[in-house]
């Protein structure tokens, strides 16, 4: 099925190309070799007590390395159906990985009044989104932290929120799946999660174009993988 990109996907996947895959030019090491990802990721995996470190907004924010896709917001109306697509209901816990200007977090913390957090590597976007919260009132359910999304743990959300890429994806689905509780939500923007089949797909109206959002949920048998291995 032919998949019908938008100018921005199509540059936000130039981006990853550039930041994420490219095995030399712009991602590796000078020292190592090895992509930012890359490492970010074995980083995850060797350091389950790195996923708790929680900044507030009174901690210093600073750039912790360079962003594994570039800034692009999600249009109101795409927010709008990932939330209506996520089932929100009372005392779900939402997490937007890659929160840029906050957008996410906010709309579920002021159309459904749950609790939301948003991770930016960013510590100027992290910035900007507190303010959009102060603005929109939300700042008592939603808190921004300047964290790198592949050393958080999730395991308080019940609902997980990405607009980044299909490889970033399929990098963080094994977390995903093994600190989500079953039944978990995981919605992503334009891009799909390697062989794991969504079982929705809803496309948006976007000008004469649409956006794409994609549903998966959090399998039982995954869990019971998760205390089998605890
Ligand atoms: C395409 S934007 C999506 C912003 C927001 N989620 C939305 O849908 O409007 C991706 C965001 O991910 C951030 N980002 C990239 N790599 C990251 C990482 N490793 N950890 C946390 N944030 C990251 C970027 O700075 C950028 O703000």
């Amino acid at each position: 099925m032919m998949h019908h990109f938008n100018k921005f996907t199509a540059a936000l996947m130039l981006s990853c190309v550039a930041v994420t895959v490219s095995p030399v030019a712009l991602s590796a090491s000078p020292r190592t070799g090895i992509s930012p990802s890359a490492i970010a990721v074995s980083k995850a995996r060797g350091s389950a007590a790195a996923g708790h470190r929680s900044r507030t907004s009174k901690q210093k924010k600073r750039q912790l390395r360079k962003p594994d896709v570039i800034y692009y917001p999600t249009p109101p109306e795409t927010v709008d159906e990932m939330l209506r697509m996520g089932k929100i209901k009372k005392g779900d816990v939402l997490y937007d990985l890659g929160s840029g200007d906050g957008r996410i977090p906010i709309a579920a913390a002021k159309q459904y009044g749950i609790r939301a957090v948003g991770i930016e590597i960013d510590p100027k976007l992290v910035t900007e989104a507190e303010k959009n919260a102060q603005r929109a009132n939300v700042s008592q359910l939603v808190h921004f932290r300047n964290e790198d999304m592949f050393h958080v743990n999730y395991s308080e959300a019940t609902v997980v929120t990405l607009y980044l890429s299909e490889k970033l994806n399929v990098l963080l689905r094994p977390r995903l799946l093994s600190e989500l509780r079953p039944g978990s939500r995981i919605l992503s923007h334009d891009f799909r999660m390697g062989e794991w089949k969504p079982e929705q797909t809803v496309r948006v109206p976007w000008g004469k174009l649409y956006r794409t959002v994609y549903l998966w949920t959090v399998p039982i048998h995954r869990a019971k993988t998760r205390t089998h291995h605890q």
